[in-house]
């Protein structure tokens, strides 16, 4: 919305919450969420045309296109549990804005949903009794964290779902004219509205399942000596593959991957389509399993126990440049060497808050936070790198070294420092997909 607002000065907008505590944020240079390049963005538009309020009635009386924006968390309870999304809050929010509203308006669903949703929501905004009609379209995000400015300013694509009457044409219409102030037309793909929602869901799941396939691969290189960083150069540089999301690592995290997956297993499954299903389960079975291999590396190339041993986590955040640690692979690692009874101390720049509120119920006197890294691995047995950070690339690794109990191990879950460089420093060291470095 600060996008929109900063791009579009032509337009009013409110974005509005439910916590007072975010809006207030919001309101402050001091945001609830750190983006890098996000400040500069809403300090544009903030008092200009972009406002942020409590007053959410107010807000939507007001406004003739809203989006909807509400977290749609995995489902905790009742009839798919652990896998179809909540939708509580997008229902409330339905009728929220059926209460509130006093003529015709456009609802559009940004909130990743379920296909068929819209329809759902449809008939909850049009069984109002005031007469009015509420044309949903489905506007699917497809910014990732981190680099969310420069992603929503240069976009691959836009996708616009409407329905194709002639109320729904001319609601996704004014949708095509706000981005079209920035974006060029030819990236604003109409589709109808299934579509729309259905094209976010695979995406993610696409997105996902080349970091599962290279992942799978890179348990296969750790057997036979092949080096998953070649591997990976060989198989992008063909141009119908493509380089990217082709890194190995210690598995993907985030709030989006998994949820969306297993929401997209769920709706298989609810039309019986059982063998795809099973397709995309295995995308996250196999980032389940990366995680899990990961600390049983560890474990095991540390003599088979760590009880008592000190261990720095180097980054807790799911990715860099952002503070979230949502489904962070890290907190599975940190969990995972507690009941080993090690003593994990997590480093981070930015998410060591979050990841303070993560592991809250974990015991105090196995996991300490360090903001410094050298702090962090003073004393410790190992270091692990489980975020690519780039500050984790230039640090002095043989002071750490110097510092650290021997034999000193370095497990770097992302492959981003030079493994010769740091054996030749003294460390054991063990990369993901590559043959380890070992002094013994
Ligand atoms: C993802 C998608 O990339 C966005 O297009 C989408 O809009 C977003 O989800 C969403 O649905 O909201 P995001 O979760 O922010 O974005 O971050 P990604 O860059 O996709 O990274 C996800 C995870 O995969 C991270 O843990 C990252 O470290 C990991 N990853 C990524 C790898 O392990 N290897 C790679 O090659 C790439």
């Amino acid at each position: 919305m600060s996008v929109i607002a900063a791009r579009c000065p032509q337009y009013e907008v409110t974005v509005v919450d439910v916590s007072a505590d975010r809006i207030r944020a919001w309101q402050s240079d001091d945001l609830p969420i750190y983006e890098p390049g996000l400040l500069d963005v809403v300090r544009q538009a903030r008092g200009r045309n972009l406002f942020f309020s409590m007053d959410i009635p107010a807000a939507i009386d007001r406004a003739e296109v809203i989006f909807v924006s509400v977290n749609t968390p995995t489902k905790t309870f009742g009839e798919g549990a652990g896998k179809a999304p909540d939708l509580q809050y997008w229902e409330k929010t339905a009728r929220t804005i059926v209460e509130a509203s006093q003529r015709n308006k456009i609802v559009v669903e940004k909130s990743t949903l379920p296909v068929r949703t819209a329809h759902a929501m449809e008939r909850i905004l049009n069984s109002n009794r005031k007469g009015i009609r509420f044309e949903v379209l489905s506007n699917p995000e497809f910014l990732s964290e981190g680099t969310a400015i420069r992603d929503l300013e240069h976009p691959d694509r836009v996708l616009i779902g409407s329905h194709e009457t002639a109320t729904g044409l001319a609601a996704r219409e004014v949708l095509v004219e706000i981005y079209a102030n920035w974006v060029p037309r030819e990236r604003i793909v109409t589709s109808n509205v299934w579509s729309a929602e259905l094209s976010k869901l695979a995406s993610n799941a696409f997105l996902a399942q080349r970091i599962s396939s290279i992942n799978s691969i890179s348990a296969l290189c750790e057997r036979t000596t092949a080096d998953v960083t070649e591997v990976s150069r060989a198989i992008g540089l063909d141009s119908r593959i493509g380089r990217r999301f082709l890194e190995a690592s210690v598995g993907f995290g985030g709030s989006c991957f998994k949820k969306d997956i297993l929401n997209l297993v769920y709706i298989c499954e609810s039309y019986g389509l059982d063998d795809v299903a099973r397709y995309w389960e295995s995308v996250v079975s196999v980032n389940e399993y990366q995680k899990r291999r990961f600390v049983h590396t560890m474990v095991h190339a540390m003599f088979d126990t760590v009880a008592d041993k000190r261990i720095a986590l180097l980054g807790c955040a799911f990715k860099k440049d952002t503070a979230d640690t949502r489904e962070s692979a890290a907190l599975l690692v940190a969990r995972k060497l507690i009941e080993e009874r090690a003593v994990v101390v997590i480093s981070d720049p930015k998410a060591l808050a979050n990841a303070r509120a993560e592991l809250a119920d974990a015991p105090a006197s196995r996991v300490l936070f360090e903001a410094d890294p050298y702090d962090a691995a003073r004393g410790a047995h190992a270091l692990a790198v489980l975020t690519e950070w780039d500050a984790y690339r230039a640090l002095d690794y043989r002071t750490m070294f110097e510092s650290m109990e021997k034999p000193a191990f370095l497990f770097d879950g992302r492959n981003i420092l030079d493994h010769k460089a740091l054996y030749a420093v003294g460390f054991n060291v063990f990369p993901i997909g590559k043959p380890a470095l070992k002094h013994f």
